[in-house]
């Protein structure tokens, strides 16, 4: 079978890796993918929101399965267009991608279906905001509706925090579209777990529950990033946590759907907040996290290409399915200044310098004379697995140590929390 895969993170990376395992793959292609897609991967030179391209492509070239990575595609409808053209496609339809595409109708799901989550209200204009803000005791969250990656929740925890969202919001019109409606939640006590369901609409499997590493510096301080590193299993996700997020929040949540009449495809993230064994929702996505996938997927022992297509062709069910009894851990590598303002171009060395059990996932990636160069803020995530999480923290740092390019920028305690558990 021919596969397409789309996006250019190193979230597309671990998943052009893991299918490249299936024998049943006779060839990948990843648009527009990084220099690491190219090693296993021919990279098409079709940008993701260029759908029909996408589609065309898919035709000329026989695609048996299209795997989507990032979140603009599905919001544009990319599943609808392809399966409306008869293709398989991995992913959620446009209309039930609004669960990470619109924080309000998510909210609405989740109310109805009685999946825990921050209480809230929901402001139209920038005087229903104030309004909801009044006699709300620090801190809480404001959120705008739409897509804004990943900067579209701010938390308030005092009045020069609010007097900055509202200018944000409202004066300023940062957010543009996606904040025609706003959302004033209840700020969540607790620790945050990343929790993927792969489904076909009414069957679903759960992968390890893993840890992202919001924050640019050690500590969790700093300004936050598209994620800094992640491990897994997380220990966080117990037996017991995990059984509750499967009944409190996953099966409703697909269940729901399809009871809308919207029945859920692809993916499901739950990005939750843990207190006390329970889940509550923080966010839902679309699509795979990153950095999180770089650790979740290549502890998927099952052939991923089964598995995804059968979510893309709503065969699934949930007993061919194996996770390794391992752990992995994933070290994001940054350029100097990122999240804010950082250098391109930067000679990457030492890429040669394999271990094994170790992976190095790119992003900010591209080949020019020869030479891997950095080209974004996020440049590679460097993965290890092993037999314990102390083992793979380890080994992802020893492989960290032996890549280097100029003001290279990573964290030194990815992982740490669990250890602390
Ligand atoms: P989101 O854009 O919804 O993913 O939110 C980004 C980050 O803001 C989350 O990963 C949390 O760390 C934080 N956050 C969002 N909503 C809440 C909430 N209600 N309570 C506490 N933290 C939140
Ligand atoms: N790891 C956070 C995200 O993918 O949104």
């Amino acid at each position: 079978m021919k596969i397409l895969v789309i996006g250019s993170g190193g979230r597309e990376h671990a998943l052009v890796d893991s299918i490249a395992k299936s024998s049943r793959v006779k060839k990948i292609f990843c648009a527009p993918g990084n220099a690491g897609t190219a090693e296993k991967a021919e990279n098409i030179n079709i940008r993701e929101y260029n759908i029909k391209g996408l589609l065309k492509f898919a035709r000329e070239n026989e695609i048996g399965l299209t795997i989507v990575g990032p979140e603009i595609p599905l919001m544009l409808g990319i599943v609808d267009e392809f399966r409306e053209a008869g293709f398989n496609i991995f992913g959620p339809t446009k209309n039930a991608a609004k669960l990470e595409t619109s924080k309000i109708f998510a909210k609405q799901i989740m109310t109805k279906y009685n999946v825990p989550t921050a209480d809230y209200v929901v402001c139209k204009d920038k005087e229903s905001g104030i309004e909801a803000t009044k006699n709300k005791s620090f801190p809480y969250v404001i959120k705008v509706d739409g897509l804004a990656a990943g900067k579209g929740a701010l938390i308030i925890n005092n009045q020069q925090d609010l007097n900055d969202a509202i200018k944000e919001i409202w004066d300023d019109e940062k957010f543009g579209d996606a904040a025609q409606e706003v959302l004033v939640e209840d700020f969540l006590e607790g620790e945050e777990l990343s929790v993927f369901a792969i489904t076909g609409g009414k069957n679903f499997v759960i992968l390890h529950p893993a840890q992202d590493h919001k924050r640019a510096f050690d500590g969790d301080k700093g300004p936050n990033t598209g994620g800094m590193g992640a491990y897994a299993p997380a220990p966080l996700g117990t037996y017991e946590v995990m059984e509750n997020i499967q009944n409190m929040v996953i099966k409703p949540m697909i269940d729901g759907m399809k009871k809308e009449g919207i029945p859920y495809t692809g993916v499901l993230y739950a990005g939750l907040m843990i207190k006390d064994d329970q889940p509550f929702v923080v966010e839902f996505n679309a699509r795979f996290g990153d950095p999180e996938t770089q650790v979740v997927i290549p502890l998927i022992e099952s052939d991923v290409v089964n598995l995804f297509e059968s979510s893309a062709r709503s065969t699934m069910s949930s007993t061919t399915f194996k996770l390794l009894h391992k752990k992995a851990c994933c070290v994001v590598m940054a350029s100097g200044g990122y999240p804010e303002s950082y250098e391109k171009g930067k000679v990457i060395k030492g890429l040669e310098n394999d271990m094994e059990d170790t992976m190095v996932f790119h992003a900010g990636t591209f080949k020019e004379e020869n030479k891997i160069k950095t080209s974004g803020g996020r440049v590679l995530g460097v993965t290890a697995i092993a037999d314990s999480l102390e083992g793979c923290i380890k080994k992802a740092y020893q492989r960290v140590e032996k890549i280097n390019f100029d003001k290279k920028q990573y964290r030194n305690d990815i992982g740490a929390k669990g250890l602390n558990k």
